[in-house]
């Protein structure tokens, strides 16, 4: 495979671009894949080398790369509207009422650009809301570039993760291990009159994937209620990707009182939003007194996008084939680790999936057939990562240096580092899946 366009580009790129790309999970060494087209469920560099994508925009692609006619015709009439005016236009109501009728704990919405802003809004939104300051988040949990959640630590000393964050933010973070109930049962015990939220993904997708273990959100859920706490679920990655139109909150049967959404609700394009129960959203500005707002908020190109791009989900049956797909992908997955790697861990649900470097897996017989589930009866139950420390304990480096590329080279493009989750899209199709499946044997 020739790289050397990608090379100049990242040569050039870096003299304008601060590392030489726009987000730092684009990187990798020596140079990226600098993409210069979608084809379906492919991508083709600026080489002309042609890989099977899961990267699909880290989660927004749903579709894959060809949209629908009908989305692209009602994206492009928009368009030719007027790109946005600073006024409000019919099609945000349309996206609201879409979300609110389809994910039961939604009342309301108020969109935003990305998920950053939107989990910095419902962050504001609950203290502002509970008259408290402190979050609790998870260890190796993602909620995108804002000053709360970008904490490392544990509950006795939470620090900022980057330079240019106050100390102040992370003194009011508290991070907790995922599925550690012991852990939140006593930060409530100790803090619980100055708790505004708990703010959790439904399942970590930033740390490999990790599902939670049977009844964890049970217990965030009743905790927070008992404490006046809300809890706000990140549902910015599995929105509208896992658990079908109700999210991944209908898969596990719970009502969170906040919910961010992004990446799929866009239908490509930047978005975000908060959504929940009436009488909280509420408090935002301009009908309460917690200050939120934007200039592009509501765009209405990326409105019609994300409106289309949902319509077509609910009419196409679009859920079935991309969990088809995930189940044969991670039922493959957990076939070859069986044989070639039976330390490592394969996870996901619906249209995410990953295979987790662990150093320690108990072999593979009898562990869940289509993904890790945190099933307790599972023979790899007391090995597989549970929370994100078991994950970044994995051969990070073995996939970033190794097999990253050795995929590519099978003409296989996932993330280049070994945190993210992989996503299938509608696109996809039982010859791409027996083909990823061929790389991974090649190369695992
Ligand atoms: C769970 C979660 N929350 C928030 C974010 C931040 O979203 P954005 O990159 O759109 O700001 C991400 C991004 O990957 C995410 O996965």
């Amino acid at each position: 495979m020739r790289h050397t366009t990608s090379r100049d580009l990242y040569n050039r790129a870096l003299s304008v671009l601060p590392g030489g790309v726009n987000s730092p999970v684009r990187a990798s060494q020596p140079y990226p894949a600098f993409i210069e087209r979608g084809d379906g469920s492919h991508v083709i560099d600026a080489d002309g080398n042609r890989y099977i994508d899961f990267v699909a925009g880290y989660g927004p692609v749903l579709l894959g790369h060809d949209l629908p006619d009908q989305v692209i015709a009602a994206i492009q009439s928009q368009v030719s509207d007027g790109p946005m005016y600073g006024a409000p236009t019919e099609v945000e109501i349309e996206l609201a009422e879409f979300i609110a009728r389809h994910v039961p704990s939604i009342e309301m919405v108020r969109f935003v650009n990305s998920g950053t802003e939107a989990t910095t809004a419902a962050v504001r939104l609950a203290r502002g809301y509970t008259g408290r300051d402190k979050v609790v988040v998870m260890q190796g949990g993602y909620h995108g570039a804002q000053e709360s959640t970008l904490v490392e630590g544990d509950r006795s000393e939470a620090v900022p993760s980057s330079p240019g964050i106050p100390a102040e933010f992370a003194s009011q973070t508290v991070p907790v291990p995922f599925n550690d109930e012991a852990a939140i049962e006593q930060v409530f015990t100790e803090q619980g009159e100055d708790i505004a939220a708990v703010l959790t993904e439904p399942i970590l997708g930033n740390r490999g994937i990790v599902m939670p273990q049977e009844g964890y959100h049970d217990t965030l859920r009743a905790l927070t209620r008992e404490h006046g706490a809300l809890l706000i679920f990140d549902e910015v990655m599995s929105g509208f990707r896992v658990g079908g139109l109700g999210c991944a909150q209908s898969h596990f049967g719970i009502e969170p009182d906040l919910t961010t959404l992004a990446k799929v609700i866009g239908g490509g394009f930047p978005v975000g939003a908060v959504g929940g129960r009436a009488e909280i959203m509420e408090s935002l500005t301009p009908s309460g007194d917690v200050f939120e707002a934007g200039t592009f908020s509501g765009h209405p190109v990326t409105m019609t996008a994300g409106l289309e791009t949902l319509r077509y989900v609910a009419e196409e049956n679009v859920y079935q084939h991309l969990a088809d797909l995930g189940d044969e992908i991670r039922s493959g997955l957990v076939d070859i680790v069986a044989d070639q790697a039976p330390d490592y861990t394969v996870t996901g649900i619906d249209s995410m999936f990953k295979v987790i470097f662990t150093r320690n897996g108990a072999g593979q017989e009898g562990v869940c057939s289509a993904g890790c589930r945190q099933d307790p009866d599972c023979t790899q139950s007391e090995t597989c990562p549970t929370d994100a420390s078991d994950v970044e304990a994995a051969a990070t480096d073995r996939w970033e240096r190794v097999f990253y590329h050795k995929m590519r080279e099978e003409g296989v493009l996932l993330t280049p580092n070994q945190f993210e989750s992989q996503f299938l899209t509608a696109a996809h199709t039982q010859e791409d899946i027996e083909e990823t499946l061929e790389a991974y044997k090649a190369v695992l």
